[in-house]
């Protein structure tokens, strides 16, 4: 069967693409991951183009892997964080994206705590633009990458139980999760306290839990998430002991779910609140793997994508 075509500018979101663009990105990674095995590691596909990674929030996994992903694609690289940039001394958004624009990128990959930002940026500049992250919205790569590597474990989507616990409310890690995993046929269970999980959030297709046990029940996956204090405007717990006694993953707790369930975390992990080292560094535990797997989603993503603006110039 032949693949679909990749006709896209810009990866903004799992939302906006069909399964056939969710495979054809899984499959491109897949075939990239072979060139970390190499000894020299990198391709010549996107010799002399450029691309701006453009971090308005913290990152680490994320801003390292598009930028290891760009240059074993033989691009080059600029980085901008947001200490660095002139937002912190005032300039708007639609400035610094005239000013980036002027500087003829071929790509630019955005992280910022507003939703719609990166989707902005994609109307304002002719080059590509990747969402790394935007505000709770979603975090389409991160998606992408959980989704290889729970491929190369079961080699499959469709028809596993993945469990997402923790601050649903607040995870762009989890929308994008969700969007994937339930178009791919997977069967998806939210677990949080009351205050963390949005209502409503059963129409996107996923049963929800304010129990961490009956969500581990007979698990394939199980995917634990941080608290993104930064994004609560609020105190939603009572206290991190008791958030981390209700809905921390330990090894006994882990025994619910299948004996061959893998357990995954996006990072930053906060070891002791939502997953004990035990588990997290334990061998049911992927969550190296994932980083890995991140950087060919990343290189697949940006490969893709320049097949579009070499069909468009
Ligand atoms: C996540 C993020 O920034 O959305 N991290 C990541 O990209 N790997 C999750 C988090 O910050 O908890």
């Amino acid at each position: 069967m032949t693949e679909p075509a990749w006709t896209r500018k810009d990866l903004l979101g799992i939302g906006e693409l069909s399964v056939a663009e969710i495979e054809l990105i899984l499959n491109t990674a897949e075939s990239f991951a072979e060139v970390a095995e190499r000894p020299v590691k990198k391709v010549p596909t996107l010799r002399g183009k450029t691309v701006v990674n453009l971090f308005f929030e913290p990152s680490t996994r994320t801003r390292v892997s598009f930028e290891i992903a760009a240059q074993r694609l033989s691009a080059d690289v600029v980085n901008f964080t947001s200490a660095g940039s002139s937002q912190v001394k005032g300039e708007t958004l639609a400035d610094t994206a005239k000013n980036i624009a002027s500087m003829a990128p071929d790509f630019v990959v955005v992280r910022h705590a507003h939703a719609g930002v990166p989707a902005m940026l994609a109307r304002q500049l002719e080059c590509g633009v990747v969402n790394a992250g935007d505000g709770a919205h979603e975090h389409p790569t991160q998606a992408l990458l959980d989704a290889t590597t729970i491929r190369l474990h079961k080699g499959r989507i469709a028809g596993l139980t993945v469990a997402m616990v923790g601050d649903i409310m607040h995870s762009r890690v989890v929308r994008s999760n969700i969007l994937l995993l339930t178009r791919l046929g997977a069967r998806v269970r939210v677990a949080g306290p009351r205050t963390m999980v949005p209502r409503g959030i059963e129409t996107l297709g996923v049963e929800v839990h304010h129990e961490l046990e009956p969500a581990l029940a007979g698990a394939d996956v199980v995917m634990m998430l941080r608290l993104q204090l930064e994004r609560q405007s609020r105190t939603l717990l009572p206290s991190l002991s008791e958030y981390s006694r209700l809905f921390g993953l330990d090894a006994e707790r882990m025994r619910l779910a299948k004996p061959d369930a893998i357990v995954l975390h996006p990072g930053p992990m906060n070891r002791g609140v939502e997953i004990t080292s035990e588990v997290a560094d334990g061998s049911q535990s992927v969550i190296l793997e994932q980083v890995g797997q991140g950087v060919a989603v990343r290189m697949a993503a940006l490969y893709l994508l320049a097949g579009t603006r070499e069909a468009r110039s």
